[in-house]
């Protein structure tokens, strides 16, 4: 498998240098918590927060769709168990991309249902030309083709999550020895 790079890390932190200065800007007057969606936004969650210098505090779910394949099985399972108090907060939903937008778009009906003051989302990829549902992140990154992508967070069959760049995935050559 052959990775081919996209994004750089020095162009990721730019964009996440000024989606902090944006977000921050945003929430300024609001009690802002942020929730990431395990486990492929870590990554970018981790290098956001410290991108916006307002109080914010944290908070965690699972969302899988992806089983070891680069196609969604369908089967979307969300786990909230670590999730905090949401009531009456201003959430900021953190994922690391929007591929065809059912997860988000689940995310947000499920987290509707606790009473949250506001919800918006943040993604730092965007596969706009695939997306299906009505629904426009309010914060992106890039906008990306329609490639499957690793690094930063992003896996395969849960490899390359740390990988510090973005790159596109080349799959075409899986069969031979493992790289
Ligand atoms: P969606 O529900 O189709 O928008 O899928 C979103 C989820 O699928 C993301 O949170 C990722 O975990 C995963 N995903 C979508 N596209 C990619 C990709 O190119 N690389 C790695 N994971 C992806
Ligand atoms: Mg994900």
């Amino acid at each position: 498998m052959r990775i081919e790079p996209l994004l750089s890390a020095e162009a990721i932190r730019e964009v996440v240098t000024c989606l902090g200065q944006r977000i921050s800007q945003d929430y300024a007057d609001k009690d802002l918590t942020i929730l990431g969606v395990l486990t492929g936004s870590i990554v970018f969650v981790a290098d956001l927060m410290r991108a916006i210098p307002i109080p914010h505090r944290l908070g965690l779910l699972q969302a899988s769709s992806y089983r070891g394949a680069t196609q969604t099985s369908g089967e979307l399972t969300l786990e909230v168990s670590l999730l905090p108090d949401v009531r009456d907060r201003d959430i900021l939903l953190v994922d690391d991309i929007l591929d065809t937008g059912k997860t988000m778009s689940a995310i947000v009906s499920k987290l509707s249902a606790y009473g949250p003051k506001s919800i918006r989302s943040a993604v730092l990829l965007w596969k706009k030309e695939r997306t299906v549902v009505e629904m426009i992140p309010d914060y992106v990154g890039f906008e990306i083709p329609d490639a499957f992508v690793v690094g930063y967070g992003l896996d395969y069959d849960d490899r390359f999550r740390h990988i510090p760049y973005i790159g596109v995935l080349d799959t075409s050559d899986a069969d031979q020895a493992p790289s």
